[in-house]
């Protein structure tokens, strides 16, 4: 199947992941190789490492790096082992492009979207990794799962949503997102469901970020890679939600007061309105930078 992403902020990332035309640099969400390939193809000296944790995005990468290959090397891992991935190296920059990409979103059988009725409840990034959404659906506590849509999704009903999974999963498990869409919108009161965007949006990204434990994940993630980076080297995060937007900027603000970095972007970077009409995926990410001193 043909790996289809459209890479946001292309020239953005370029601008601030590049400290130096002939560095070894670091994707840690390689994911369609849209950024990296762009670096490879721009400088024709820099060497590159790319991490992703999903397989299939793994190989579809190798597919688009193969005219680079002598100067790039693939590691399957989740980045929050990224120091102990790579305990060698030292690198001149290193990008995060958090969330999903578009193929894992419109696979039905990875289960991410809400858009696919009889898709199995998994939306593991790792396909190897032990839980799914449906397991955490099916046996976690009504508190446990309102304080997961609450926290992930800043969703305004995720009490009523968390008591209507629970009695729906008594009368028999929940499997598919069609199931799960018909709770949620049985949950939200009519007036409310009106009001802006799909009603089970703010669910599944709950659930996606809970099930691949996302926001531990770039805690350790921008730590590891930090230790990774020469003085000098960058740090670029592109991020699609203001939780994770609010986790990097409190680190990369801890960093410069520590006088350890220098952060690049005093406000975030953002799409132009040109970008977002071509790429809607554009529209909420927000790109923060800092180098190393
Ligand atoms: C938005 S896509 C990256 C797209 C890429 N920058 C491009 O231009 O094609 C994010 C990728 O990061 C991967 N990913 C997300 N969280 C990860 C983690 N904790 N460890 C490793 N890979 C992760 C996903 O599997 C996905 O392939």
């Amino acid at each position: 199947m043909e790996f289809q992403h459209v890479s946001v902020m292309p020239n953005e990332v370029m601008n601030y992941w590049v400290s130096d035309p002939q560095g070894l640099y670091l994707d840690v969400t390689l994911g369609g190789a849209g950024h990296s390939r762009r670096l490879l193809e721009a400088f024709s000296a820099v060497r590159l490492v790319g991490i992703d944790q999903d397989p299939q995005a793994l190989a579809a990468a190798a597919q688009v790096l193969a005219p680079y290959q002598h100067r790039v090397r693939l590691v399957r891992g989740n980045f929050r082992e990224v120091a102990r991935l790579l305990p060698d190296e030292k690198f001149h920059g290193a990008l995060f492009d958090l969330g999903v990409s578009s193929p894992q979103f419109d696979r039905p059988d990875r289960g991410f979207s809400y858009q696919h009725a009889e898709a199995p409840l998994d939306m593991r990034m790792d396909p190897d990794s032990p839980v799914t959404a449906m397991d955490l659906i099916n046996t976690r506590s009504a508190s446990e799962i309102k304080d997961a849509l609450w926290q992930y999704g800043e969703e305004r009903w995720a009490g009523r949503i968390a008591d209507f999974i629970v009695a729906a999963r008594r009368r028999q498990p929940i499997r598919t997102s069609g199931e799960l869409v018909e709770i949620i919108k049985a949950a939200i009161p009519a007036g409310a469901r009106r009001e802006g965007g799909h009603p089970a949006r703010r669910t599944f990204q709950a659930l996606r970020i809970w099930v691949n434990d996302e926001l531990g994940a770039l805690v350790e993630g921008i730590k590891g890679a930090w230790s990774l980076l020469v003085p000098g080297g960058r740090l670029v995060v592109i991020s699609f939600h203001s939780l994770e937007d609010r986790l990097v900027k409190h680190q990369f603000r801890q960093w410069h007061h520590e006088q350890v970095g220098q952060v690049l972007t005093k406000h975030p970077v953002t799409a132009t309105p040109e970008e977002v009409e071509a790429n809607p995926r554009a529209r909420s990410a927000k790109l923060r930078a800092i180098t190393k001193t």
